[in-house]
């Protein structure tokens, strides 16, 4: 093996991958073949697709794209996710299990003989600080909540997690609303280590004064709004709203059930009463509006979150989490996964912005108001099809992942979206209102 060959900094990237490769093992590991390669759902993809892309992906990026100018920017073939819509990924021939995990490691050992020979400090913005690392790393780790969201949504029995972590008891009943001043307040970042073209460039945004949620709202706020008649009260909601209900014919977030009397829900494996302490789960932008509405509130913008989450309007400084600068740890928030659901609000003190919101990283994603639109000054990079090809209308921005999220692909400048109908991803959301 080339490793012994490796600088720190590239023995550090190689290590990074390690462990992302070490929890897609570990996430699939409890599956049988049949599990692996069936569709779960239309929405979703069968789990051998996954692992293929992320085989395929890593393959494109550190191998060939790394020599020589970059080639494609998905590859084509059966793990191109534009040629093989996810509905479709059951009838292609996909690689047994085995075959698979051999041409995974086939691969590595590419991108670690190749890693001895990059430059990591010279003019390329792809290879410079390792950027194009990172950027494999998070797709897989974003793979792996979409692995989450299947094994969520998986039929026959249900998925039994191997290892799971606690969460804490909460410690803060935070309620109530924060106020933020309003000003000029900078939006998005200038990193080139890890963050995504659409994150960058920082800007400066004016905001009027505003009203936003110390907390994202609870599974007891929004029954109020399920025993209200919210779900069939049509001013509550919007147009396309109305027309997605009538549809979908729902009368509580996705994976809720009155089986035995009261609510109760289900997170993998695990079946009890809805707990009214924990931040609402499972629930589409078209929901989270109409509850807003009820409320006399309104959904956040993006920008709204965003200086929330890490602006401090005494001292006119940012962060690029709540809490400050360190790199999420168990202690910071209900992230990475092993927790296999949502935790209380307030259980994790630390999570708290300068502003006074708990929560913002972590748990479940936030639903904003907001379209998926380049920043002003947006260049793409290093793909249109990560970003590019979605920016428009059809799209929802969602802000500060869930507890299905790797801590190495979350920040206050992530940007995550989906359609608004969409509630199989790990999504609740919290209100803002102008003042
Ligand atoms: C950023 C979560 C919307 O899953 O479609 C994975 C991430 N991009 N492979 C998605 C992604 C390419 C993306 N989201
Ligand atoms: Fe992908």
């Amino acid at each position: 093996m080339t490793t012994a060959a490796l600088s720190q900094e590239q023995d550090q990237l190689a290590s990074l991958l390690a462990e992302a490769r070490a929890r897609t093992l570990l996430l699939v590991e409890p599956l049988s073949d049949e599990e692996l390669r069936m569709q779960h759902d239309p929405l979703m993809s069968p789990i051998l697709w996954d692992i293929g892309h992320i085989a395929h992906f890593e393959m494109l990026w550190l191998v060939e794209n790394t020599q020589g100018p970059v080639q494609f920017s998905e590859m084509p073939g059966m793990y191109n996710p534009f040629e093989n819509p996810r509905a479709v990924r059951d009838k292609l021939k996909l690689m047994q299990l085995p075959e698979l995990l051999k041409f995974m490691e086939q691969v590595r050992a590419r991108v670690l003989e190749r890693i001895a020979d990059v430059d990591l400090h010279g003019d390329d913005p792809l290879l410079r600080d390792g950027y194009v690392y990172r950027m494999v790393a998070q797709h897989e780790y974003q793979h792996n909540e979409t692995i989450l969201q299947t094994l969520q949504l998986k039929r026959g029995e249900p998925y039994h997690p191997a290892p799971r972590i606690a969460v804490p008891e909460a410690t803060i009943r935070s309620a109530g609303m924060v106020h933020f001043p309003g000003g000029e307040v900078p939006i998005g970042t200038d990193d080139r280590s890890a963050a995504y073209d659409n994150e960058r460039p920082r800007h400066t945004v004016h905001l009027d004064p505003f009203w936003i949620d110390a907390a994202p709202v609870s599974n007891a706020e929004y029954l109020e709004f399920m025993h209200a008649g919210g779900y069939t009260t049509r001013e509550l909601w919007s147009d396309a709203g109305w027309a997605w209900l009538r549809e979908a014919r729902v009368d509580a977030p996705k994976y809720w059930d009155t089986e035995g009397g009261g609510w109760r829900t289900r997170s993998m494996d695990r079946i009890g009463p809805v707990d009214p302490h924990h931040p609402v789960c499972h629930v589409c932008y078209h929901e989270a509006e109409a509850y807003a509405r009820w409320v006399e509130k309104r959904l956040p913008t993006e920008q709204e979150w965003e200086a929330a989450s890490t602006w401090n309007p005494e001292t006119g400084t940012r962060s690029e989490f709540p809490w400050g600068n360190e790199t999420p740890t168990p202690e910071h928030a209900n992230l990475d996964q092993l927790t296999w659901g949502t935790a209380p609000i307030g259980a994790y003190p630390r999570n708290v912005s300068p502003l006074g919101c708990y929560g913002m990283i972590g748990d479940v994603w936030e639903w904003t108001r907001s379209d998926f639109r380049p920043y002003p000054g947006y260049q793409t990079f290093p793909y249109r099809e990560y970003s590019e090809v979605f920016f428009g209308t059809e799209y929802k921005v969602l802000r500060g992942g869930s507890w299905a999220t790797r801590p190495g692909a979350i920040r206050s400048s992530f940007r995550n979206w989906d359609y608004p109908i969409r509630r199989q991803i790990f999504s609740g959301f919290r209100c803002a209102r102008d003042g």
